[in-house]
């Protein structure tokens, strides 16, 4: 028996089912054929070409990308043009693509909730809870803490199990009973959040409007790499690619490829101040 691109589309739909999928959303087989034999699996946040290049390197021919490649409709693909080079190249190389995206993004074990096991937390419910066939799913997760944290306590653990940058915003000495997560650009929680009574989000992408409008209101963000945190959830996807390989006593090399953030923060002697830092 082999596994073929079709099994491992139904098994994610199984994991997080496309019915939950943000309407705008492209879930799904991207590129490439349902039919054809997966001779490994390699899971990243987003396609690019280093992507590709491993892929090649390790005989994985299919690539389960976190973020849609292919997003808005194409119009076309031009070789020349850089979305295009890369689905010459996964034509070419016969590598298929599978997207993944806000069905992972809403599921309790999903993107959120990952941060938070990196964290050794969990969370105790949805923010931006919805509900289909008697399941509820949601956009992120809020944490209660038995002790409170520091502000910038809980952003430097953070930056440390990330291993990345981490910007804060709000007053860095406030303690922290209770918190938000949303692991890709939650800034839209805000006002939920505070009607919670919860004051603090940790997020990625926060606009420079938004971050001066918090300040003044005392909400604080947790501003973390977009793509480092929502790669904490492919850990849990490879145990349970591994899980259900195994339960057919087969065995299918699955990776993980990671990539450093984009932005690289230079600090200098004479900018170093207090509201960046990176330990
Ligand atoms: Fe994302």
């Amino acid at each position: 028996m082999s596994f073929k691109t079709k099994d491992f589309y139904n098994f994610l739909n199984q994991l997080a089912p496309l019915t939950i999928a943000e309407p705008q959303d492209n879930n799904g087989l991207q590129v490439g054929s349902f039919e054809d034999e997966v001779s490994g699996v390699l899971l990243v946040v987003d396609l690019t070409s280093k992507a590709i290049d491993y892929a090649l390197e390790n005989r994985l021919n299919l690539i389960i990308s976190h973020h849609p490649f292919i997003f808005k409709p194409l119009t076309q693909i031009i070789k020349e043009d850089p979305k295009g080079h890369l689905i010459y190249r996964l034509i070419q190389e016969k590598i298929n693509l599978i997207s993944w995206h806000t069905p992972l993004d809403k599921i309790e074990e999903g993107v959120s909730e990952a941060i938070l096991r990196a964290l050794n937390l969990k969370g105790e419910r949805f923010i931006s809870l919805q509900e289909k066939n008697q399941k509820v799913f949601g956009l992120g997760r809020v944490v209660y803490l038995k002790k409170s944290i520091k502000l910038q306590d809980l952003a430097k653990k953070l930056g440390k199990v990330l291993k990345s940058w981490v910007m804060v915003v709000g007053d860095l000495e406030t303690p922290i009973k209770a918190f938000g997560v949303c692991g890709g650009s939650g800034a839209f929680l805000k006002d939920e959040l505070k009607n919670l009574g919860i004051n603090t989000l940790i997020t990625s992408d926060v606009k420079y409007h938004v971050a001066k409008d918090s300040l003044e209101e005392g909400f604080n963000f947790i501003v973390i790499d977009h793509g480092i945190a929502e790669g904490l959830v492919l850990d849990w996807l490879k145990t349970s690619l591994v899980k259900f390989i195994t339960s057919y006593n087969l065995n299918l090399k699955i990776e993980i490829f990671r990539e450093p953030s984009p932005y690289q923060i230079l600090l200098t002697e004479e900018n170093k101040c207090k509201r960046k830092f990176c330990d």
